[in-house]
């Protein structure tokens, strides 16, 4: 009876594995921060996608971690960056099996770790300013190097405003009507993505919240869900996740296009070190989080656990 009951269900066909390749690396290394998850080679990234594929998960998102950064972010749509050459392997490797997406931001190709280009001022106390608009020029070329590379939905994480429209507006422009947007529309300023820091060897002093959204507000998450749906984005993204589940519902009540969640780096740590030290049974655990973000809204959930939860929802 409780089976025929349960209101909502999650399959394979739900998850994303979010996923690093890193320049210049014989062997994958361990994230320290993030037990189980690495930096690939491009090699090792292929292998993983194939088993993310095999296991029957929707898509993977790549991010690159580039040997050398620059203040304008270089290695982003340098067309032998070490993103755009791993997303053409994976797009040989699996891209008739899952969905091929690319974080299209510029936090790791800049030396200052920001996801845009600095303006020449400083802010007030000395934070720095981005140039919002000199930002959307740089992500519109990057998106054409991804859409050339073969990415077939980019992944807008940088929370610059007007980023959807460029973006689709550069794209169309070279025939790349086919390549789709994923706006990270609700994307919070947030403490949980730590981990993620380490990931991606980020160059970061200081903090995105110029730019990216206050945790205390519900109703900007909203209304920046709307603007990337108004401006063309083909999906919109709550992130992080279990920190925003009202938002992610309220969100999934409002637009029309398909709603994603992010279970970000500090989420996936902290389950990881409370199974670790015994105090909370871990495959549950994974499994429980899941299944609430997809109850509060999400159609699809990135989460690094993507292949082994993939597996254990077949198993069951
Ligand atoms: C920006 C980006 C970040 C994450 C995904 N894309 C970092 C940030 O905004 O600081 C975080 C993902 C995670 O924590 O798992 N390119």
């Amino acid at each position: 009876m409780r089976e025929l009951v349960r209101e909502t269900s999650i399959e394979p066909r739900n998850l994303v594995l979010p996923m690093f390749v890193r320049e210049g690396i014989d062997e994958p290394v361990a994230i320290s921060s993030m037990p189980g998850v690495v930096q690939h080679t491009t090699d090792s990234l292929r292998r993983a996608a194939a088993e993310a594929a095999e296991a029957g998960v929707g898509g993977v998102m790549l991010f690159g971690v580039p040997a050398v950064r620059d203040a304008v972010g270089s290695g982003a749509d340098d067309p032998d960056g070490i993103l755009n050459v791993a997303t053409a392997a994976l797009v040989s490797e699996v891209g008739d099996a899952l969905v091929v997406q690319t974080d299209l931001c510029l936090d790791e190709f800049t030396d200052h770790g920001h996801c845009g280009v600095l303006s020449p001022s400083a802010g007030s106390g000395g934070d720095p300013i981005i140039d919002n608009d000199a930002t959307l020029e740089r992500y519109v070329s990057m998106a054409l190097a991804q859409a050339r590379a073969g990415s077939h939905l980019l992944g807008l994480s940088g929370m610059m405003d007007g980023q959807v429209a460029a973006i689709r507006h550069g794209l169309d422009a070279e025939g790349f009507t086919d390549t789709l947007l994923l706006g990270y529309a609700a994307k919070y300023a947030s403490a949980f993505y730590g981990p993620f820091r380490e990931a991606v060897d980020s160059q970061l002093q200081g903090d995105r919240r110029t730019y990216q959204l206050d945790p205390g507000n519900r109703r900007e998450g909203l209304r920046e869900a709307l603007i990337d749906e108004a401006e063309g984005a083909d999906v919109v993204m709550v992130k992080p996740a279990m920190g925003f589940l009202d938002v992610l519902r309220e969100v999934r009540d409002a637009v029309q296009i398909p709603v994603w969640a992010y279970q970000i780096s500090g989420e996936y740590a902290m389950i990881e070190a409370a199974a670790a030290n015994g105090w909370i049974d871990r495959r549950a655990a994974v499994l429980e989080s899941l299944l609430s973000i997809r109850r509060a809204g999400a159609d699809t959930v990135l989460t690094y656990w993507a292949t082994e939860a993939a597996r254990w929802m077949t198993e069951r």
